[in-house]
C-alpha cells in the first residue's frame, strides 16, 4: 500500500525536504507519496511544522500521527482538534548545533572574550579556568544533557535541573521545584533548555535570577517564555546579571522597539542556535513511520499532560 503523508509546514521548508524525506521513506521500505494538499480523509502520516495553513486536526480522521519537524513543540501541543499521536524532533544533528553553540557562548563568557577581542591595550588579566567556573544547565533532555555532558568535558563545575531525578549525568543535579534554588545558587553561568510549558514560563525571574552569582551570564537558547524579561532588565540594571545572550524571545522576530536591541549587555540572536538538518531530520521522521507502520512504539512521542 503507498502511504500519503501530508507536508504542511511553511513553504520554505518544501525545497527542504521535498527529495530528501521520499528518499528517506524509501531507504526504510516505505512507500509513499508526500504531498503538500490532499484530502484530509486520505492522509495516513502529517509532517509538521508550525504554519497557518493548518489549525484543525480534526478531519485527519486516518492519521497515526503527527511527526513535528521541529524540537519544541508549544505551539501545537494545547491544540484541543490533535487527537493523534504527536511526536518532536530529536535529530542527532540538531543535537550537534546546539552542542556548538552551548559550548561557544560558555566559552565566549568565560574567557571574557567580549571584553578582551578588540582591545587595543596591554591588559593582563587571565580568567579561571573551567575548573573554577559554576555553569548551571536548566533542562537534562536531548538538548540540556549533551550540551552539559560537553561543558562537563571541558571541565566546567556543572550542575544540572530537570523535573525528574537524574542519576547518570555524570555531575551533581537537582530536580524538581524544590531542586531550583540549588541547582541556581552561585551560578556563574546559566542556560536554559527548557521547553516552553505552564510549568516552566517565567522559571528566571527576579526571585531566580537573584539566587545567581552577582553578574552572571545567562544563556537562553531554549524558549522566549522561560525568562520574565522585566525582571531580565532590573537584573542587568542592577548588575545582578552581567549580560544576556537570547537566542528565543516571547515575540520572534523580536520587535524593533524591544530594550534587548539597545543593550550593550544583551546580545540578541535570532533563534538559530539549532535548527533541524533535513538529511538527519528526515530519516528521523521515516524511521518513526516504518516503526508505526509496523506496529512499533513510537519514538520521541510528546506527553500531552506535561506539554513536551
Ligand atoms: N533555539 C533553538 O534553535 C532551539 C532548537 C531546538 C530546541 N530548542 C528548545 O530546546 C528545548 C529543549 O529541547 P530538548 O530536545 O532537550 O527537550 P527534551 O528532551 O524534552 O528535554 C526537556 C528537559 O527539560 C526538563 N523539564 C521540562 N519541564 C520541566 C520542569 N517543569 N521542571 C524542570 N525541568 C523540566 C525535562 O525534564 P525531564 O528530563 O525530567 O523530563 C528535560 O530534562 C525545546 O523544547 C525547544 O524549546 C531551541
Amino acid at each position: 500500500m503507498t502511504l500519503t503523508v501530508l507536508f504542511s509546514a511553511r513553504p520554505a521548508l518544501w525545497d527542504d525536504y521535498r527529495t530528501v524525506l521520499p528518499a528517506a521513506l524509501s531507504a526504510e521500505g516505505i512507500a509513499a507519496r508526500l504531498v503538500r494538499m490532499a484530502d484530509p480523509a486520505e492522509v495516513d502520516y502529517i509532517v509538521y511544522a508550525p504554519n497557518d495553513d493548518l489549525t484543525d486536526f480534526a478531519p485527519f480522521t486516518r492519521a497515526k500521527a503527527v511527526l513535528s519537524l521541529f524540537a519544541g513543540v508549544e505551539r501545537i501541543v494545547g491544540n484541543p482538534t490533535l487527537t493523534q499521536p504527536l511526536c518532536r524532533m530529536v535529530d542527532p544533528a540538531l543535537c550537534e548545533g546546539m552542542v556548538e553553540w552551548v559550548t561557544a557562548q560558555v566559552l565566549r563568557h568565560h574567557l571574557w572574550l567580549d571584553r578582551n577581542i578588540g582591545r587595543r591595550a596591554w591588559v593582563q588579566e587571565a580568567p579561571p579556568l573551567a575548573r573554577d567556573r559554576r555553569v548551571t544547565m536548566l533542562g537534562l533532555g536531548e538538548l540540556g544533557l549533551a550540551a552539559a555532558r560537553m561543558l562537563r568535558a571541558l571541565n566546567f563545575r556543572v550542575t544540572g535541573w530537570s523535573r525528574s531525578p537524574k542519576t547518570d549525568a555524570g555531575f551533581p543535579t537537582f530536580h524538581g521545584e524544590d531542586g531550583l534554588k540549588p541547582a541556581l545558587e552561585g551560578a556563574e553561568i546559566v542556560v536554559t533548555l527548557l521547553p516552553d510549558t505552564p510549568a516552566t514560563r517565567g522559571i528566571l525571574d527576579a526571585r531566580s535570577l537573584g539566587w545567581l552569582a552577582p553578574g552572571a551570564a545567562v544563556i537562553n537558547p531554549g524558549r522566549g517564555p522561560l525568562i520574565e524579561d522585566a525582571a531580565l532588565l532590573a537584573a542587568l540594571d542592577a548588575g545582578q546579571v552581567g549580560h544576556a545572550t537570547l537566542d528565543v524571545f516571547h515575540t520572534e522576530p523580536l520587535p524593533p522597539e524591544h530594550p534587548f536591541w539597545a543593550r550593550a549587555d544583551v546580545t540578541v540572536s535570532p533563534h538559530i542556535a539549532a535548527v533541524s538538518r533535513p538529511a538527519t531530520a528526515a530519516t528521523v521522521i521515516a524511521a518513526n513511520i516504518r516503526r508505526a507502520e509496523a506496529g512499533e512504539t513510537l519514538l520521541h512521542r510528546v506527553d500531552r499532560a506535561r506539554g513536551y
